[in-house]
């Protein structure tokens, strides 16, 4: 599998987790396309960087993948360049925190659309290429506060509960036709999205780690790769939590 080039797909992929995703996926020479939506181009143009220095042919698109026709337009244009897309990791979320009394309708609206929406958006824009190759890989990333909860969380909590459960009828749907559709629960792991975390909290989440240490990217990276090669071929609809120990399923 790894010795025909995949075409890898990441949103999200400018940073973060999406970033070690990336720069995993680079050691099997792939093509990578990473989608993003930051204010600017910098954070997307350093993994550009970092991915060509390691040899691989990248490019970077700054798309909302809450919006279902800009997605369409994007995805049409890949399938229209390279044919196919082999893998599609559904990375890109955001947090709008607050306690539900005090939450808006929009702080609701754009936390299920950005996390829980793009996951349709994306996986419906390659799913039938996807099936006339016979094969793909899907790999959503969902997070711990899906099972365990987390007070200020609900709308993240209710999105990444959601991809769950998108995965595993997805996961059905197209088992037999070769494609693979995982999910992957991140526990605490330190990027742009925890670093403003007050230190109280910070702390806080160290507590309930049994490893005592936070998650790197790069713990997420491996697993997402993993599931997207042969020794995971008998794996779909599962959701694999790399938590340090912090819930277990
Ligand atoms: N960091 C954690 O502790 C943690 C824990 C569990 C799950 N997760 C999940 O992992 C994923 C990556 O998180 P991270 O910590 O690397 O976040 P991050 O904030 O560092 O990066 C988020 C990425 O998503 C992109 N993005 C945001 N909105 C987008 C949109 N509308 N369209 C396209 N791209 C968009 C950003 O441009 C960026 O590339 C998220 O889905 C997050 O919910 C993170």
């Amino acid at each position: 599998m790894e010795k025909e080039q995949r075409l890898v797909v990441i949103t999200g992929g400018s940073r973060g987790i999406g970033r070690a995703i990336a720069l995993r996926f680079a050691k099997e020479n792939p093509r990578i396309v990473i989608i993003h939506y930051d204010p600017d181009e910098t954070y997307a143009e350093e993994t550009l960087g970092l991915l060509k220095a390691r040899g691989v042919s990248a490019e970077a698109f700054k798309v909302d993948v809450s919006s279902f026709t800009a997605t369409k337009e994007l995805f049409d244009g890949l399938l229209n360049d390279y044919g196919k897309v082999d893998v599609l990791i559904n990375n890109a979320g955001i947090i709008r925190d607050t306690f539900l009394m005090r939450m808006t309708e929009e702080d609701w609206d754009r936390v299920i659309n950005v996390n829980l929406k793009s996951v349709f958006n994306c996986s419906r824009a390659v799913i039938r290429a996807m099936i006339r190759e016979s094969r793909g890989w899907i790999v959503n990333i969902s997070s711990v506060v899906a099972t365990i909860g987390n007070p200020g969380q609900t709308n993240y909590g209710a999105s990444k509960g959601g991809i769950i459960s998108f995965t595993k009828s997805l996961a059905r749907e197209v088992a037999g036709k070769g494609i693979h559709v995982n999910a992957v629960a991140p526990g605490f792991v330190l990027t742009d999205m925890t670093e403003p975390l007050p230190e109280k909290v910070k702390e806080a989440f160290l507590q309930q780690i049994p490893m005592k240490r936070p998650g790197k990217p790069e713990d997420i990276a491996g697993v997402v790769y993993w599931l997207c090669s042969e020794d995971a071929d008998y794996i779909t609809g599962q959701t694999i939590h790399v938590n340090g120990g912090m819930f277990m399923s």
